[in-house]
């Protein structure tokens, strides 16, 4: 592929910055709110920016009628402003202007589910990235921050609440049924943290003193019959102001803090100021509709957009070019804070096992991909398409660098110096550099490739033990493969912290000369910065095993040779648990790999007995936390796999990971079923970490064990199933039994199961998005079976939820079917590209990406894969959103 001949529609470009011609000191809006019609008055004071090459008067526009325009106060001709496309223009502006613009919009035929639309009869908006010019013409652009007071106008009956950020300083009633509400957000901020919701609500609300003393007023609002479930998105918010007062000593600026949950949502959840408004699936829990992951998920997603409260609003972006300087910082904020919320070390470890997980299936594969783009990009198509996981996990990798490289005191020294300078900024990810930099003295020059260059960096690794000098030296090489647009890369400064183990598993002291200051130290991070470096290590009195790279210290793919018996030593030994856990899928991974690959040859599969021995002394570690467990127990996913082959063969590797979950169920079934036997969770749920612990590795042994058709098997997983008290085993056991490959009769009850738990659970949409869910990754769930799926009356395209619960998994998380060779999948995947495109742009790109890596399978799939990008691609009225992903993916 010759990167630099990638074209693509109407690029923005990172380097074309220019400040905003006017800057906004105050808007007042009046809504006249209604589904059908909402009448929008927007008076804005404007001052020309001087230091700015924009002389013109520039705002931006999307899909509004405009009913007037005014300027001073006086009304503007046609002849006084352009209008082309998305931009309004007005040239020879005055330096002070007050401009008042009335526009018309409607709601309710908004299905992008951007901007101001519909949801249940309710009114909501999204702002961010570029929602706030569908609502008004506005310099909608992050750089512009202003003081919002918002008039909401609507009937007291169907819209019985009215919320926006900031404080409610008047409301009352109006003639013919209205009422109104009048807010004002003391703080300036972008337009894309600007937000109101309109419509029927109930909400639980708590006064919660803050460090200070202070007391604000928290409120957590859903539709009517969910406040049972609200309570733990309140607890968890309440935990989030305390983390945040700890940890950073940063406290909520607003005496009133409101999170919103709606059912119809592109995303998780927005930060708005003051009113954040959530995706459902990150506000309502109990213990009989969500899981544990459903728990976990929502103390992390409230916990992240609280603390965008002061990393994204208080101190902004000043492009969006710039994104991850608030979403990376924002995901490392709270993964730590999920970690704190635990405790323990193995807690901790178990964390960054799981966020580690993540980055390597995603965003490694986002990164080898066509959409690969560097933390902070240098151009786009549609914003939106750059939300992902680069800029939101790998942003946060790269923030925990700093977090390794300048230690825990520093590093708190430097998110002081940058909130100190840039509070009430739109600044850029240079500067949050130049505060890590400065508060530590340390020269972060370097570092700066982490932002600019795109690609997964190989750190390889070749030692050398010299028993007569005592001397072991570890030679690191770093390369980086070729990405779209980025031919060369020069080395990355990449913290590698490591330790050496002896022949016990011991760590020994270690005695870098590049180290001094840290003689005798068992965990050191050396620095990696050259593009080969070695580091020698003295008074090492027999060969050692290295421990690299502990608890993932850096966003690389790491090349070593181990010995089964070099990674068994640190499997059992390691005092670092992260790398207790790669040996363990290294090992794993070597076997996966060297079964696909017997599969395709046509020869006969075996697993050794050292491998199994392993994984049935680590399953019977009581000394280790059940949850670590789970995961040294769960081998890697067909996705990972995927990643160690260039060709693909998506049916060779589900068979191969298949072939050894039976194989590990055939040889420690009578563990398992102890495993299982002992980690009951009997009594009320609790979702704290030891039950969560329990329950993860009792369904994984649940799951094993009807890995291996037998009889008694399948009905443990029949009575948990009609047994259990709460989601998360309901759902296990559901999941085991949908999957389990047995008799007639088994299968019969399996699907009995399944129509027995949509009755149970037919009026809660979250609880029915995972029925859809278990069937759309269900191994024997093929096309067709989809495609019935998507005729049953529960089933829409317009609700994103939904979309993904079905379409997305199968696409992304069931490969061995969607890849089905006679290309089905595809045709359905460009059938539903197509049909979401009409409907919500932003989902439809999503979709669109889940053939990024076509060019990675076997030429006949590959040839299909390329037809169906070109019928998307050939799409008549296909939006940016979908062009960008498609056209990249073909170039
Ligand atoms: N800032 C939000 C968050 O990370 C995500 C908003 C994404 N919106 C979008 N239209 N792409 O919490
Ligand atoms: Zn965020």
């Amino acid at each position: 592929m010759r990167n630099d001949t990638v074209i693509t529609p109407q690029a923005i470009l990172r380097q074309d910055y220019v400040a905003p011609g006017y800057w906004v000191d105050t808007v007042e809006m009046g809504f006249d709110l209604g589904l059908k019609s909402t009448l929008v008055a927007n008076r804005m004071v404007m001052r020309r920016n001087h230091a700015s090459t924009e002389k013109d008067l520039v705002l931006s526009g999307e899909s509004l009628k405009l009913v007037q325009l005014r300027l001073n106060g006086v009304k503007l001709k046609k002849a006084d402003y352009q209008i082309d496309g998305e931009t309004l223009r007005i040239p020879n502006a005055p330096d002070e202007v007050t401009l008042e613009i009335t526009t018309q919009i409607q709601p309710s035929k908004n299905t992008s589910l951007s901007g101001l639309y519909a949801s249940k009869g309710n009114l909501i908006t999204q702002c961010e990235a570029e929602g706030f010019r569908k609502i008004t013409w506005f310099p909608d652009r992050p750089d512009v921050m202003a003081k919002y007071t918002v008039m909401l106008r609507a009937d007291k009956k169907k819209f019985p609440v009215l919320l926006s950020n900031g404080n409610l300083i008047d409301e009352g009633d109006l003639d013919d049924g209205r009422h109104f509400a009048k807010w004002e957000d003391p703080f300036k901020k972008p337009s894309y943290l600007f937000a109101l919701v309109a419509g029927t609500l109930v909400c639980q609300e708590e006064k919660f003193k803050l460090k200070s003393g202070r007391k604000a007023l928290l409120q957590v609002w859903v539709e009517e019959g969910n406040l049972d479930k609200t309570q733990h998105a309140m607890d968890s918010l309440k935990k989030s102001i305390r983390w945040d007062e700890e940890r950073f000593g940063l406290e909520l600026d607003l005496d009133r803090f409101m999170i919103v949950a709606t059912g119809d949502f592109n995303m998780g959840a927005m930060e708005n100021k003051g009113l954040n408004i959530f995706n459902t699936k990150y506000v309502l829990a109990n213990s009989s509709i969500a899981t544990d992951i459903d728990y976990a998920g929502i103390e992390s997603v409230v916990g992240h957009e609280y603390f965008h409260n002061w990393t994204g609003n208080r101190v902004t972006c000043r492009d969006w070019f710039q994104l991850s300087l608030k979403e990376g910082l924002t995901v490392f904020r709270d993964q730590e804070f999920s970690a704190d919320l635990v405790g323990t070390t193995t807690g901790r470890a178990v964390k960054r096992i799981e966020d580690v997980r993540v980055l390597r299936q995603v965003q490694f594969s986002e990164d080898a991909g066509p959409m690969a783009h560097p933390v902070r990009p240098d151009s786009f198509v549609e914003i939106n398409n750059f939300y992902t996981v680069t800029i939101y996990e790998k942003g946060a990798e790269v923030v925990r660098m700093y977090y390794t490289l300048l230690g825990h005191d520093d590093f708190r020294k430097g998110m002081d110096l940058y909130v100190e300078r840039h509070d009430g900024q739109a600044v850029e990810c240079d500067d949050f550099r130049a505060a890590m930099a400065d508060s530590s003295g340390r020269d972060l020059t370097q570092f700066e490739r982490w932002y600019s260059q795109a690609g997964t960096p190989r750190v390889s690794v070749v030692t050398a033990y010299d028993a007569e000098a005592q001397t072991y030296d570890i030679k690191l090489t770093q390369s980086c493969p070729t990405t779209p647009g980025q031919e060369k890369k020069l080395p990355f400064h990449i913290p590698v912290a490591m330790g050496l183990l002896d022949a016990d598993g011991k760590d020994i002291p270690l005695y870098c000369d590049d180290y001094p200051a840290q003689a005798g130290a068992t965990n050191l991070v050396i620095e990696l910065t050259a593009a080969s470096q070695t580091f020698r290590f003295n008074k090492v009195t027999s060969e050692p095993v290295p421990s690299l790279l502990r608890n993932f210290s850096a966003p690389v793919v790491l090349d070593i040779d181990y010995t089964d018996e070099e990674l068994g030593l640190l499997l059992a030994n390691d005092s670092d648990p992260f790398n207790r856990w790669e040996a363990g899928q290294r090992l794993a991974t070597r076997r996966l790999v060297k079964l696909t690959k017997a599969l395709q040859a046509g020869e006969e599969l075996s697993i050794d007995d050292w491998f199994i021995n392993a994984l049935r002394n680590t399953l019977n570690d009581e000394s280790l936390d059940p949850a670590f467990r789970e995961l040294m127990l769960t081998l890697p996913s067909e996705a990972m796999i995927a990643e160690a082959f260039d060709v693909v063969d998506p049916q060779a590797i589900h068979t191969a990971r298949q072939f050894v979950r039976a194989t590990i169920t055939r040889h420690l079934k009578a563990d398992l079923l102890h495993v299982y036997e002992t980690h009951q969770t009997p009594g009320k749920y609790r979702p704290d970490a030891v039950s969560m612990a329990k329950r993860s590795l009792k369904n994984l042994a649940l799951s094993y064990l009807l890995e291996w058709a037998d009889e008694s098997t399948f009905d443990l997983g029949y009575v948990q199933f009609k047994e259990a008290a709460n989601m998360t085993d309901r759902l296990a056991a559901l999941a085991a039994l949908t999957n389990f490959n047995g008799t007639e009769k088994q299968k019969k009850k399996s699907e009995k199961a399944l129509r027995r738990f949509f009755k149970d659970f037919k009026k809660e949409d979250l609880v029915i998005d995972k029925w859809f869910m278990l069937q759309a990754t269900a191994h024997t769930t093929d096309v067709e079976k989809v495609r019935e799926l998507m005729q049953h009356p529960a089933f829409t395209l317009t609700n994103p939820n939904r979309a993904r619960s079905l379409v997305f998994n199968f696409c992304n998380a069931n490969p061995s079917q969607f890849h089905a060779p006679d290309g089905s999948g595809y045709a359905l995947w460009a059938e539903l590209v197509i049909a979401l495109n009409k409907i919500n742009p932003q989902v439809a790109a999503r979709l669109a990406r889940s053939l990024d890596r076509w060019k990675k399978y076997p030429v006949g799939l590959q040839a299909q894969m390329k037809a169906a990008l070109q019928k998307v691609s050939a799409t008549k009225k296909l939006s940016k959103d979908v062009a960008e992903v498609v056209s990249k993916a073909l170039a």
